[in-house]
């Protein structure tokens, strides 16, 4: 476990990058990723800060939180429904129509849901655009700005230790756990035909794991991490059927297996900048601290990280997964799916 002295003290030295560090956080009006752009508002100077989602109030109460902190943060709230392919598109040409590179891509939008499929005019279901294809659309877009992050010179003014990270906060491990296969339907990958709950958990878990690898693997200077918060005190349940209620019950009783909504921030912090999980270009052969990647090579730029720091032990399904080619059919079936929603404007499939 990395310990919480360990992350407080990491994050301590991010004062002395030089200011102006950009960064998105998509999902960024609550829970863990405003704890998040919180902790980096408190350590960091003068960043750009993106906030992405649909509420105004909350990104208004969400700004006056990070001025009190930090009044050099420079932050931009831009609203949209992004389980649309189409809106997220725009809000990534808002952004890189303002900046000419970016540091941190930190990605939390998702809700919990009894309903079934819940198909938007995309042909997509919502649930699962927003916890995997939103994502990876979102990373995509912006991963010239990223690539132009790692390439800074770092003895120009504005370097930024060639930060360029990628965070998708969910669960690389849900497939696996209690007797989970950890195997992906590759016949039904966006779960047209045979959606179930329990399916589009574990597909858009093990999706966003493979994708993320791929993408490690193609793009040597950004560093990729999936990563499970475990229970944080959020508002994630709003949806639910009674939701705000069962939260309220669940708190107190559920409190001391939890992470703290600051702690959580502040290691999602650590996740986000820490050199514990280098890109593949800077990781390969690397001594010391380092993680072990995804694939089980030390430094290989794509982590799947549990909510201490650590990553998770390698696994034989999620292996076996692997071995089926999970890497290339996912890649090839997103961009499938991109192509055809995002520039023939025609529903999936
Ligand atoms: N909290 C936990 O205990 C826990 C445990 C395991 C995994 N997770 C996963 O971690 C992620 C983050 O959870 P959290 O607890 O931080 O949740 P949260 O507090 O509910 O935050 C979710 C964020 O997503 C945004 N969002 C939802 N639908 C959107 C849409 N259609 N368009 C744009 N933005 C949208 C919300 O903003 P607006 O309302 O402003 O749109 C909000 O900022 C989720 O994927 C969750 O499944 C959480």
């Amino acid at each position: 476990m990395v310990s919480l002295q360990t992350v407080q003290a990491h994050n301590a030295t991010l004062k002395s990058l030089a200011p102006g560090l950009v960064a998105v956080f998509v999902g960024g009006t609550s829970g863990i990723s405003l704890s998040t752009a919180l902790a980096l508002a408190r350590h960091t100077s003068s960043p750009k800060i993106y906030l992405i989602g649909r509420s105004q109030s909350a990104a208004d109460s969400a700004i006056a939180s990070m001025k009190s902190i930090n009044p050099s943060v420079q932050p931009t709230f831009l609203q949209s429904d992004i389980s649309l392919l189409k809106n997220v598109d725009s809000v990534c040409a808002e952004i890189a129509a303002k900046e000419k590179k970016l540091n941190l891509l930190f990605m939390t939008p998702g809700y919990m849901t009894l309903k079934g499929r819940d198909e938007t005019a995309e042909g997509l279901d919502r649930k699962f655009s927003l916890h995997y294809y939103a994502r990876m659309r979102f990373i995509s877009n912006l991963l010239p700005l990223l690539i132009t992050a790692a390439q800074e010179d770092p003895s120009s003014d504005s370097a930024n230790t060639r930060l360029s990270r990628v965070v998708s906060v969910l669960d690389p491990h849900v497939a696996v756990r209690a007797g989970g296969s950890g195997t992906l339907d590759f016949s039904d990958l966006s779960l047209k035909n045979t959606f179930s709950l329990q399916k589009c958990g574990a597909h858009a878990s093990l999706m966003g794991d493979f994708f993320l690898e791929g993408m490690a693997q193609r793009h040597r200077h950004t560093s990729f991490l999936h990563t499970y918060p475990s229970g944080v005190a959020t508002g994630v349940m709003r949806e639910l059927p009674g939701g705000g209620v069962l939260a309220a019950v669940l708190k107190p009783l559920l409190r001391a297996f939890m992470v703290p909504i600051q702690e959580s921030g502040e290691r999602h912090l650590f996740a986000a900048t820490s050199g514990r999980y280098p890109p593949k270009a800077e990781g390969e052969g690397m001594e010391g601290d380092v993680a072990v990647g995804s694939d089980g090579t030390k430094g290989s730029g794509s982590y799947w990280v549990s909510w201490d720091g650590e990553v998770f032990p390698e696994n034989k399904k999620l292996g076996k997964t692997r071995e089926e080619g999970a890497v290339e059919k996912v890649v090839q079936h997103t961009d499938e799916v991109f192509k055809q929603v995002c520039e023939e404007g025609k529903t999936y499939p």
